[in-house]
């Protein structure tokens, strides 16, 4: 694409001086890697990433078999605190159906579990060289602001998405992109006289009108009773199935207080989608529940929400 060429190589040689480039998936083209990468950074931080979860998670599992290897709990309990719980089921779904090794297309592998298009074109573009765009959040932002975008289609934004694209140098465009994003082109008080694209951005004399802000709705709260059953030392635990903390142990939970117990304290935390405010109740009893019973100790081991884990300082606090 001539028409950029002038932008592109501004974009590249700001990418050069002020990319972030020790970020340690940049730093290898293992596939597992960077599919990893890509997993963690959907819903979670950079400096998330790199400060708490990177190393520790592929020590535990260096390569995408070991993760087939393992049981879906040991690779949650591995993701414990990063949230979106899915993303972990995804890659131990993904790792065995794979057999050791990811496709080598965007097109293959947007067919796994947990793996959309922008994050297939990411992939294939850092592991495989394969020449497409992403479109992950921040670099949305810079293509409403580009092209002067109030409000725009997925497609539209597909669209846009593929005009602007060096297919010549498809591995530094994208992640040039997504630094410009993080650190130039950012959601408030964007920096446009250091941006290596606005001569040629039409958003450049009002950025922030572009992309026009959705109204949020509030989210809602959901209050819920939290039931502690002890027999001895050890908790009466649950395994969660369906989508939300599939797979993690959490406390029962009831939308009406129990008829007795006694209660020991509140949690809260927030979701995506709404607010869980829990009361924590000690029961002596607890029918129609398929409880596991494990002491605090062993519940280090087990995958548990931050909630529950709030809940289970609690506890231990009523143990001493
Ligand atoms: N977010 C998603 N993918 C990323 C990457 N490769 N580098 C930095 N941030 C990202």
């Amino acid at each position: 694409m001539k028409r950029y060429e002038t932008l592109h190589d501004r974009l590249h040689e700001w990418y050069r001086r002020h990319g972030r480039h020790d970020l340690p998936w940049r730093r290898t083209r293992d596939p597992y890697r960077i599919y990893l990468s890509e997993i963690m950074l959907q819903q979670t931080r950079v400096e998330t990433v790199l400060e708490r979860y990177w190393g520790p998670f592929l020590e535990r599992f260096p390569t995408l078999s070991s993760v087939a290897a393992a049981t879906e709990g040991e690779v949650l309990k591995a993701w414990e605190g990063l949230g979106y719980y899915n993303r972990a089921r995804y890659l131990h779904r993904t790792a065995r159906l794979c057999d050791g090794a990811l496709p080598r297309s965007a097109a293959e592998l947007e067919k796994l579990p947990g793996i959309g298009r922008s994050t297939a074109h990411a992939i294939a573009c850092f592991a495989f060289d394969e020449p497409l765009p992403i479109l992950d959040a921040n670099v949305r932002r810079i293509l409403h602001r580009f092209f002067a975008l109030d409000e725009a289609t997925p497609s539209r934004l597909w669209e846009a998405a593929g005009e602007l694209f060096d297919a010549g140098r498809p591995y530094d465009y994208n992640q040039a992109m997504m630094d410009l994003g993080a650190m130039v082109c950012t959601p408030k008080a964007p920096e446009c006289s250091a941006c290596p694209l606005r001569e040629g951005c039409a958003g450049r004399e009002d950025p922030q009108r572009y992309p026009r802000p959705r109204k949020r709705p509030g989210i809602p709260v959901r209050k819920r009773q939290i039931l502690v059953l002890r027999r001895g030392d050890a908790l009466g635990l649950v395994r969660n199935e369906g989508r939300f903390l599939g797979g993690m142990w959490s406390f029962p939970q009831r939308i009406e207080a129990p008829r007795s117990g006694r209660k020991i304290g509140k949690v809260r935390r927030t979701y995506s989608h709404f607010r869980i405010e829990g009361s924590v109740w000690e029961v002596k009893e607890l029918p129609d529940e398929k409880l596991r019973f494990f002491t605090p100790a062993e519940c280090e081991s087990l995958a548990m929400s931050a909630l529950d884990r709030d809940v289970l300082k609690l506890v231990k606090k009523e143990m001493q």
